[in-house]
């Protein structure tokens, strides 16, 4: 069976669920004919000659009716009104916040998955780490796994707390980068740099020379060496530490992964139209 499945993504034209469709199309995971995507309005989020291939319904429960894994890719307050019956189909949800528990009771599967994917699939750059229902099977697992590789890297965890914290710190996506870039930005400005030198130059730093971290150093290894310089990099480390940096960094996390963990009874709630997501 998971060879090739038929997938199907509810609310496939929203920012992850066509990000997702796309990178499926592009790594040819699986033929257009075997893709379907749902949303309420109708609008068709592909482009191109694969487009009429593949099937876009308003019609949640006909989507999983032709469909062997259902991924939901629909805002946690939207979710109720899903309304589908998807017995014996791997669900993979995407939601922010949403417990396992919840999964299983809102679709009828006991096959579920939480997946915590990020903004970044739409470049192919996700992070997505991802918890199993004790029903998923290892040939399901496995197949989630290449799944969430197509558009970027992926891990199993076993902790649905774990789960919760890692949608504080990766789900957020570029959300933590581009407010280090805006601090950056403002002070360049600030002191009178042009704003595009200013802005190439923030670019350069947050986003081309970030990527020294990781391959042939670790940040305290890189930290460590250009603290021991003694010299303006140093200057700049030590001030933004001795101002609160870490503790800033740390209120944030704790702040965002406790809404993340409180998000749950949302579902429950009908007349709730808003509420806190990771967006
Ligand atoms: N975006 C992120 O960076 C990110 C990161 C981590 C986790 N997530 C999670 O991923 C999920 C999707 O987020 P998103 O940013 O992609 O949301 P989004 O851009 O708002 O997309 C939501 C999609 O759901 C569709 N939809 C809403 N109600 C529906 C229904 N009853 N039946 C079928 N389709 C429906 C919408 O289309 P219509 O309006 O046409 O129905 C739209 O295509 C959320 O649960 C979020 O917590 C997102």
């Amino acid at each position: 069976m998971f060879d090739a499945p038929t997938i199907g993504i509810i609310g496939g034209s929203g920012w992850l669920g066509r990000s997702i469709a796309q990178a499926l199309l592009d790594k040819a995971f699986i033929p257009p004919e075997a893709l379907v995507l749902s949303n309420r309005s109708g609008r068709h989020p592909l482009t191109g000659v694969r487009r009429s291939q593949v099937t876009l319904t308003c019609d949640n429960q006909a989507l999983v009716e032709r469909c062997e894994v259902i991924i939901l890719a629909v805002r946690p307050e939207q979710f109720a009104e899903v309304e589908i019956f998807a017995e014996n189909r791997l669900v993979i949800s995407l939601m922010a916040g949403v417990p396992l528990a919840e999964v299983m009771a809102l679709t009828g599967s006991r096959q579920v998955i939480r997946a915590m994917a990020n903004a970044a699939a739409q470049i192919g750059k996700s992070y997505t780490p991802w918890l199993a229902a004790q029903a998923v099977s290892d040939p399901q697992k496995a197949f989630a796994q290449r799944l969430f590789e197509t558009f970027g890297g992926a891990d199993q965890i076993f902790s649905e707390g774990h789960l919760n914290y890692l949608t504080a710190l990766v789900g957020t996506g570029p959300a933590y980068p581009a407010l280090l870039a805006r601090s950056l930005l403002e002070h360049a400005l600030g002191v009178g740099l042009p704003a595009a030198i200013a802005r190439r130059a923030v670019n350069a730093v947050v986003v081309d020379a970030s990527q020294l971290i990781g391959p042939g150093y670790s940040v305290d290894e890189l930290l460590q060496t250009l603290i021991s310089y003694r010299g303006v990099t140093a200057a700049g480390l030590e001030a933004m530490i001795a101002g609160g940096f870490d503790k800033t960094i740390k209120a944030g996390l704790d702040s965002a992964a406790s809404v993340a963990s409180a998000m749950g009874p949302f579902v429950h709630s009908a007349d709730t139209q808003e509420g806190p997501m990771t967006r």
